[in-house]
């Protein structure tokens, strides 16, 4: 099951603010790395989800990395900046007893790459500066990697039907957080 594609107004907003975006997108891939680490945390024995996290781990250190180097390109100031609330509101999604709480955890996780996905495509698409338009082509294809590392996780944890009957509810959740267009550009709102 495929997400609701993001409204236009999303990418006329990003590409007016590139800086700031830039600046959420670097949280973003920190937070994706955090994620990971968490989740070995809490499922130390769970020996796929290690072993396949911590490469993903990584790799998300490894885009932090580049994000923060155009920010310094572009002289924009590292920090933090207030959270559109689609992250809070995506975890209120996730249910608070195993063994839902995991798999909840590994889709939601799913579904934020594959948000990450679509919309760097979108900014490959559509942005002029060529650094730019190289570092999201690269990131898009990374997100889509790691869209299927969590579902294939989902996958070895629960049986199909499980999973998929799980997807088909918080594909269209993902979607109504998004229908209300957070009035600062963030890679998720
Ligand atoms: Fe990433
Ligand atoms: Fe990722």
């Amino acid at each position: 099951m495929e997400l609701v594609p993001t409204q236009t107004a999303w990418l006329t907003q990003a590409l007016a603010h590139l800086d700031v975006l830039l600046l959420d997108h670097a949280h973003c891939e920190k937070k994706a790395a955090r994620v990971a680490l968490q989740l070995m945390h809490r499922y130390p024995a769970h020996r796929e989800l290690v072993q396949d996290l911590i490469p993903l781990a990584q790799e998300e250190l490894q885009h932090y990395d580049w994000v923060n180097r155009r920010l310094d390109q572009r002289g924009i100031r590292w920090g933090n900046l207030a959270a559109a609330p689609y992250g809070s509101r995506l975890q209120q999604l996730i249910r608070r007893q195993e063994p839902a709480q995991l798999l909840d955890s590994l889709l939601v996780c799913g579904l934020i790459e594959a948000r990450s996905h679509e919309r760097l495509g979108l900014l490959a698409a559509a942005v002029d500066d060529a650094d730019l338009r190289e570092l999201y082509q690269r990131l898009t294809q990374a997100e889509e990697r790691h869209q299927r590392l969590y579902w294939t996780l989902a996958l070895t944890y629960f049986p199909e039907v499980v999973v998929q009957t799980r997807w088909a509810e918080l594909v269209p959740a993902e979607a109504e957080i998004l229908r209300t267009l957070y009035p600062q550009p963030r890679m998720h709102s």
